[in-house]
This record gives structure tokens, C-alpha cells and sequence, in this order.
């Protein structure tokens, strides 16, 4: 056993009727609202500041922090971000799509928490069978008296709207979700102001919270934020849902908890992934979705731990690992993921929109037998433009972090692997013929 840590937000995710609300409150469920309303708003808060809870939609930014921004003032509108289109990222999809109550119960203990009336859940709209449970749970919840006015016979009523997303991953922004709610094109807002705490939805004060994030705070009421504290260390407190895909035996979602458990542990338990097929070794891996630098080997026994992974020079982002095998052409890995950032760039700003096409276009010469060497500076120098000083985090030319996310895996290759990309140039294509 690697931790003993029980999970917090998969809990109930093998039962087969963890969706209905019959299978919900057969399990605790509601229960973590319930006490919410005993507790009183203040004390809600104090146990999320006490949890120390992360976002964990990407940014990592703690929940209670973002939730006091506009003092004890009442912020109008929360939204839930269930966009989660990345590459390799598949938790939010099974916290919808197995525990839709969870999310609502959550969302809700976070509007009583805020002082909101009107919530609203922006999930992706390729979740066919989540946006089905979602709704059915949604309706459930409203005739259980979880959802509606006077909530469970309190002086607290809320309702809540699902909104279905078009599919772009740029409306994962949580500035280009809020227009695409408002019915605009999902286009990243010029910041300042940095979050929509003061100018959010409609231009009113609003919070947006990640689909997982949300999903903890039942728990947390019902055990105090301590006792979430209590797991993982320094400031990756609790349990967190990872994503791992990619060249392993047992790929797919596992909740573990923060710290205590290493990437190498994650990718080669047998518990966990089970380590990668006969004969093959590890290249490199992508600890935090496709936006982050890439890791190798030698980062195998960081924790999976916020600042750690930072101070490496990389993120735990998105909570999704991508491993990659000998067998990788890491030139084709690269140029796929720019080929993603390129196709989904909404186009405002000229690095991303030029520059995502430009680097797409030198990638793709070069793994098609047609590069020079020079193409290695120019792929550098094309990110400096991007992302100056191609670093992690990443220097902004741009108005979202979409843009300083493309150079990452680019980067990564040209630094990890230049003799690998040189002998792309050298033997006219790909030197590992059937890559992966
Ligand atoms: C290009 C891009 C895509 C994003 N996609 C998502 C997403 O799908 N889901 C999500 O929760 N956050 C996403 N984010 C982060 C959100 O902007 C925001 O930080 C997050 O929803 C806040 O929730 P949290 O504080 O609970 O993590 C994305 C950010 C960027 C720049
Ligand atoms: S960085 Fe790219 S995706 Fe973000 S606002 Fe600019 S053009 Fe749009």
C-alpha cells in the first residue's frame, strides 16, 4: 500500500447506481450540505481556508484565498468549469459522468459559502452520458429540496443552470467561459482585472471553481477542513484525481493522495499504472497535461506535489501524465500537441495565432524529411516570441495562457532530445520508423 489515504471525491464512483440519488444518499450523500446549513456560511469558509484547498483546474490557486477576494462581500454568480477538452485530461468526465450529485452538492456548499443565488455548470458538451446524469441529478435534486428555493427548509435558496460547452478548448478560460455563458464568442478577456472576482459574469462579481475542486468540499464539511489538511504535505493538502495515459500497462483515473506518492510509483506500481510494456524503458513523461515542460527519468521520484513539480521547472496542471516509451518519436509528440494549441488558439493574439502555425509548420517538415538544422534555433526563437525566455511559468505576450503553453513541449523536445531531432534532419524523416 502506498498511502492508506481513503479516496475523497472516487468514493463512490464503483458503485453502479452512484449517479442516481437514491445510490447518492444511501452513501452520505447530502449530508456535507446539510451540515453546511447547520454551520453558518463563516464557518464553511473557515474550513475550506483551514483545508487548504488547490483549484484544481490547472492554476492551483487555493480555493478559500480566491473565495475571500471580495472581503465577506457577496459575489453574484459561481460558476462550475467542466470544460476539461485538453489532451490526456479525463478526470472532471468521470466526476460528471459517475457522481453528478457530488458536483451539485459541492457547488451548492460553495454558493451557500459565497452568498450566490445563481450558479451555473459549463460542462463540455461531448459528455453525452455525463450531460444526461447531470440534468437527471440536477431535476433530482430540485424535488429532493437540495436544489431550489429554501434549501433543505433553510433561508438559503439557489438555483442552478447547466450549460452545455460547443466544443472549444479555449472556453476552458475561465474569462472565454464567461462570454461564451454570456452567448459571445469564447475570446479570453484582456486582464487586468486577473480574476472575474470583481468584473465576472454579466460584469457582476463571480467565482469559478473546477468540476473537482468543488467535488471535495462535501467531504470537507462533513470532516473538517483539518482533516484534509491532514493528507499530503505543506500546501498539497488532500487527495487528487490524476489522469495517467500514455505508454503504460494500466492507464486510466487514480485518486491518490498529494505527496506521498512519487510519479515513479504512479507509473510503474502495479496498483497504479503497472509500469510500461516488455522490454521497453521510460523516455520522458508530461506530469501536468500537455501545456506543462516535460520530465524524464530523472524526475521519477518528485512527489506529486505542486510545489515540487514547479520547482522542477514544470506543473501538475490539469492532474493528467502522459508517458512516453522508447518507441516515441518525441519530434511527432511535440507536433502533435502544437498541432492541438495551433487548431484551438482563438486567433486575438498575433504570437499565438502566427506563431502556433509557424512552429506547426517547422514540426511538420521536419518529421516529414524535409527540415534543415537550422530549424532547431528557429523553433527556439519562434517560442522566445511567444514566450520570452521560454521558461516555466512561462513570460506572456498574450492575453491567456493558451499561447505561453505551446512552446513547452517543443522546447522539451529540442532540449531533451536535439541529437533525436538533428537525426530527423540527417536521415531525411523519422528515425524510428512505426513511432508511436
Ligand atoms: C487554455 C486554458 C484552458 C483551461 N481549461 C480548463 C478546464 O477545462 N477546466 C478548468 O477547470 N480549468 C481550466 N482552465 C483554468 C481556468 O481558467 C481556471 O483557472 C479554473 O477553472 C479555476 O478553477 P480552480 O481554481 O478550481 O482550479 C484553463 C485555462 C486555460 C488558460
Ligand atoms: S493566447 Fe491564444 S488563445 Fe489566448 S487569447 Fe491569445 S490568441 Fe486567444
Amino acid at each position: 500500500m502506498i498511502t492508506d489515504a481513503a479516496p475523497i471525491v472516487t468514493a463512490r464512483v464503483g458503485h453502479d447506481d452512484s449517479h442516481t440519488l437514491e445510490g447518492y444518499l444511501a452513501t452520505g450523500g447530502y449530508e456535507g450540505l446539510r451540515r453546511a446549513l447547520e454551520l453558518g456560511r463563516d464557518q464553511v469558509r473557515a474550513e475550506v481556508d483551514a483545508a487548504s484547498l488547490l483549484g484544481r483546474g490547472g492554476a492551483g490557486f487555493p480555493a478559500g484565498r480566491k473565495w475571500s477576494m471580495l472581503g465577506r462581500a457577496d459575489v453574484t454568480y459561481l460558476v462550475v468549469n467542466g470544460d476539461e477538452s485538453e489532451p490526456a485530461t479525463f478526470k472532471d468526465h468521470l466526476l460528471v459522468e459517475r457522481d453528478p450529485h457530488q458536483v451539485i452538492e459541492g457547488a451548492t456548499i460553495a454558493a451557500y459559502a459565497l452568498g450566490v443565488a445563481q450558479a451555473f455548470v459549463f460542462c463540455r458538451g461531448e459528455f453525452a452520458l455525463g450531460l444526461e446524469r447531470l440534468t437527471a441529478a440536477v431535476n433530482e435534486a430540485y424535488a429532493h429540496g437540495a436544489l431550489g428555493r429554501s434549501i433543505f427548509g433553510s433561508d438559503f435558496s439557489l438555483d442552478l443552470v447547466i450549460h452545455p460547452g460547443a466544443g472549444a478548448y479555449i472556453c476552458g478560460e475561465e474569462t472565454a467561459l464567461l462570454e461564451s455563458l454570456e452567448g459571445k464568442r469564447g475570446f479570453p478577456r484582456i486582464k487586468p482585472p486577473y480574476f472575474p472576482a470583481a468584473i465576472g459574469l454579466y460584469g457582476a462579481p463571480t467565482v469559478v471553481n473546477n468540476v473537482e475542486t468543488v467535488s471535495n468540499l462535501p467531504w470537507i464539511v462533513r470532516h473538517g477542513g483539518a482533516a484534509f489538511a491532514a493528507l499530503g504535505t505543506g500546501s498539497s493538502t488532500g487527495t487528487r484525481l490524476f489522469a495517467l495515459s500514455g505508454h503504460v500497462r494500466r492507464p486510466g483515473w487514480y485518486e491518490l493522495e498529494m505527496s506521498k506518492v512519487t510519479f515513479r510509483d504512479l507509473i510503474f506500481d502495479p496498483s497504479l499504472g503497472g509500469g510500461l510494456a516488455e522490454g521497453r524503458s521510460l523516455k520522458a513523461f508530461i506530469p501536468g497535461g500537455v501545456s506543462a515542460p516535460w520530465f524524464g527519468p530523472e524526475q521519477l521520484d518528485l512527489g506529486l506535489d505542486q510545489e515540487a513539480v514547479g520547482k522542477a521547472g514544470s506543473m501538475l496542471g490539469s492532474g493528467s501524465v502522459v508517458v512516453m516509451d522508447d518507441s516515441t518519436c518525441v519530434l511527432r509528440a511535440a507536433w502533435r500537441i502544437t498541432r492541438f494549441f495551433h487548431r484551438e488558439s482563438c486567433g486575438q493574439c498575433t504570437p499565438c495565432r502566427e506563431g502556433g502555425g509557424w512552429l506547426e509548420k517547422i514540426l511538420r517538415r521536419l518529421e516529414e524529411g524535409g527540415g534543415r538544422e537550422e530549424d532547431l534555433d528557429l523553433l527556439m526563437d519562434a517560442c522566445d516570441n511567444i514566450a520570452p525566455g521560454v521558461s516555466w511559468p512561462p513570460q506572456q505576450t498574450t492575453i491567456c495562457v493558451l499561447g505561453p503553453s505551446i512552446p513547452s513541449s517543443i522546447a522539451s523536445a529540442v532540449r531533451m532530445f536535439r541529437d533525436e531531432l538533428l537525426l530527423h534532419v540527417k536521415e531525411g524523416g523519422c528515425p524510428l520508423r512505426g513511432a508511436r
